[in-house]
């Protein structure tokens, strides 16, 4: 069997071997490297005759046992694993059975990955037999994001690679060194070894679906926030590509900046974002990108529009407060509210939710952006909406294409 190339973690390898029992819980960040570090311990315990890795999933919770079932299979005979089953409603018991097991093919490892999708059951065990086992070498191995607070055990948190762990991984992939190019690369993924791995094959596809997924489980409010850095933080001859302003992404999106602050903190957790004292950015321009690139083209322009009219200073600030509480107390519905704009403000719908800018709106019915800017506003407080976003998917219903 081949050992996983694992590079750059040699402090934690240590550690972990050095501690044979107990609990060590490995945290960090996605893509970190935690089950990398997991499936290289396990291989190299499995040469040692230790035992085997069982990844908990999300839908592993829906039967009893199936997040350790897997780990604890290989060291019961077949008879014995089945006669678990009889146990599943008698934790007790079948907690004094495993400790037994155990015990006797000690040494052990037990690696759990993403423990914090254990099933009920499972869960129950990984707290009960550990203290059964304490004087025993049983260790277990487990990692999360963010594991559960009343979990005991030795937490390791993994931190970035360094510059040399990734030109070491650079020329395990690629049979040579990295050239200059490519070591500035990596050094823009800030020691986050699944980007670098993914820059180092050239696998923007791949990028793109990591992208994809981090951000299918994020809350509806944070992935607002991301498409909207995306948007904001596009680098061109304009004043776009600074770090992004949560007011900024606030008027962009139609909502109050504070209630983007928990999706700010929760898009740096995901590794997407870092803040600093000017504004967030993402992480890597790459990361931008797949995000931007995946937006659908309507999103993108009215996005991208707000953000230049923003950045013009012809600031489409959500509606007066006032008149923002009256219209909604008596606001009719969308469809039929477009009825009642003026011909002019019908007019400003129709171009702003096609792609214009305040400004090419503006050239194209000989006004100011500034009326322009009104009108819109108007058109805003009629429909009830506070968005070019929402203009654009009103508009788009109205005229299916
Ligand atoms: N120290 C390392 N040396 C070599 N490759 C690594 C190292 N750490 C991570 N990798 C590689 O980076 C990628 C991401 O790592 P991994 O899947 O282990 O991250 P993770 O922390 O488990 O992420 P998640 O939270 O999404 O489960 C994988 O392709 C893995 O092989
Ligand atoms: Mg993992």
């Amino acid at each position: 069997m081949t050992l996983t190339q694992l590079r750059g973690r040699g402090t934690e390898q240590a550690a972990i071997r050095r501690t044979r029992r107990g609990v060590v819980i490995v945290g960090g960040e996605p893509g970190i490297g935690k089950t990398a570090l997991l499936r290289a311990e396990t291989e190299h315990a499995a040469a040692d005759g230790y035992a085997a890795l069982a990844t908990a999933r999300a839908g592993d919770r829906i039967a009893p046992l199936s997040t350790l079932g897997p780990a604890l299979r290989p060291l019961l005979s077949a008879d014995a694993f089945h006669a678990l089953a009889d146990l599943q409603d008698k934790p007790l018991w079948l907690a004094e059975r495993l400790a037994a097991v155990l015990a006797a093919k000690a040494p052990a490892l037990i690696a759990v990955d993403e423990v914090q999708w254990a099933d009920p059951l499972s869960a129950y065990l990984l707290r009960a037999l550990p203290a059964r086992l304490a004087g025993t070498r049983v260790l277990w191995l487990l990692a999360a994001r963010e594991a559960p607070a009343d979990l005991e055990g030795h937490r390791l948190r993994l931190g970035p690679l360094s510059a040399e762990a990734l030109a070491e991984i650079a020329t395990d992939r690629l049979g040579h060194g990295p050239d200059a190019a490519l070591r500035a690369r990596l050094a823009g993924t800030r020691g986050l070894p699944w980007l670098a791995v993914r820059i180092i094959d050239g696998d923007t596809a791949g990028l793109s679906r990591d992208v994809r997924r981090l951000l299918a489980g994020a809350t509806p409010h944070c992935r607002s926030l991301v498409t909207a850095a995306a948007v904001l933080g596009q680098p061109d001859k304009a004043a776009l590509g600074q770090p992004i302003k949560l007011d900024d992404a606030g008027l962009l999106l139609g909502e109050q900046p504070v209630d983007l602050i928990d999706a700010l903190g929760e898009a740096i957790a995901l590794g997407l974002l870092t803040d600093g004292d000017d504004g967030a950015v993402f992480r890597h321009e790459l990361l931008r990108r797949a995000v931007h690139d995946d937006l659908t083209p309507s999103v993108r322009t009215a996005l991208r529009n707000g953000a230049i009219d923003l950045r013009a200073g012809a600031e489409l600030t959500t509606m007066d407060e006032e008149l923002d509480a009256l219209l909604k107390s008596e606001a009719p519905r969308p469809d039929h509210a477009w009825g009642t704009l003026t011909a002019t403000e019908q007019r400003v719908a129709t171009l702003i939710s096609d792609g214009h800018t305040n400004r090419s709106a503006a050239a194209a019915l000989h006004l100011s952006p500034s009326t322009v800017s009104t009108h819109l506003r108007a058109v805003f407080a009629k429909l009830g909406i506070n968005s070019r976003v929402q203009l654009t998917r009103l508009a788009m219903r109205r005229q299916p294409t």
